[in-house]
């Protein structure tokens, strides 16, 4: 029996919205936040009815949402049918971003509209969602918002610059949004996992080659491969009231690689 069909879960009575929860680490979380109580919103441009099937089949609560987290007008319907469908929004998870997908190039090799498009993906669309969550946050006094930064941000990783400066972007977003939002109860923490298994950097050669793989795994205290479930106590411990008093923080999970 899982947590939430006991009631005995963190996040019982919560609701959370994940986006880019189609498959990958999103689908994770969306499942981790399920199990622990939480309804779930999950919002990708591709379709989410896959993962939202496999909640609803563990008996967690989830709605399958298809949005642009670019687009204004689509993250607010999202978050229209959130409400709709479980009453409220408490917790946000800013997960979708141009990641796995991205080729390891040299800065000279990335073209401006590259750079524009991860910059409106993974830093405007964090800011987008965050702005239509705000309000509804504010109305309860509480809320969680959780933005998926990278350890590349912290460490520099090169062959990645214009994802290695949005997630710094993120970073640095969630350290403003953070003073801003504290006195409506809002906490806003970033987390940011090291090279993690996800589907999408096994079926990528870049990233599942043995020269990323070797390269990660030298470089930490933990030496071995960093899989979805080692991000999910994180996850869950940033949603819950266990870190209440925790904001504008980044929480690195990456085997002790960077350390802040
Ligand atoms: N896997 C890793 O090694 C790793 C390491 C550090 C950080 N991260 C971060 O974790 C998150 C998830 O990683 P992943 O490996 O599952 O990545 P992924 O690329 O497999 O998944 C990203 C998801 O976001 C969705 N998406 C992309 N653009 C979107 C848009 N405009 N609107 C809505 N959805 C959109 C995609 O459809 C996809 O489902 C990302 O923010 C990534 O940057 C991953």
């Amino acid at each position: 029996m899982t947590a939430e069909a006991s009631g005995r879960g963190v996040l019982d009575g919560r609701v959370a919205l994940i986006t880019g929860a189609a498959q990958g680490l999103g689908a994770s979380f969306a499942s981790a936040l399920s199990a622990q109580g939480a309804c779930v919103a999950l919002v990708d441009l591709s379709d989410t009815q896959g993962a939202c099937e496999r909640i609803r089949l563990s008996g967690g609560r989830a709605i399958a949402l298809r949005a642009d987290v670019t687009r204004r007008d689509e993250v607010q319907a999202a978050v229209n049918a959130t409400v709709q469908a479980f009453g409220g929004l408490d917790i946000l998870v800013n997960n979708a971003a141009l990641s796995a997908a991205l080729r390891l190039c040299r800065m000279s090799d990335i073209t401006s509209e590259q750079w524009d498009q991860v910059m409106a993906v993974n830093v405007r669309g964090t800011f987008e969602c965050m702005k239509a969550a705000v309000p509804l946050m504010a109305e309860r006094s509480y809320g969680k918002i959780v933005n998926i930064a990278s350890g590349t941000a912290i460490k520099g990783t090169p062959g990645l610059l214009h994802y290695v400066a949005s997630k710094g972007a993120v970073i640095s977003m969630t350290r403003a949004a953070a003073r801003e939002l504290g006195a409506q109860g809002i906490r806003v923490n970033c987390l940011a996992p090291g090279l993690t298994r996800s589907e999408g950097v096994v079926a990528h050669p870049d990233w599942s080659g043995e020269a990323a793989r070797s390269a990660s795994l030298v470089s930490r205290a933990l030496q071995r491969d960093g899989q979805p479930q080692d991000l999910l106590g994180s996850m869950v411990f940033l949603c819950s009231s266990a870190s209440d008093f925790i904001t504008g923080q980044t929480l690195v999970v990456d085997g002790g690689s960077a350390m802040v």
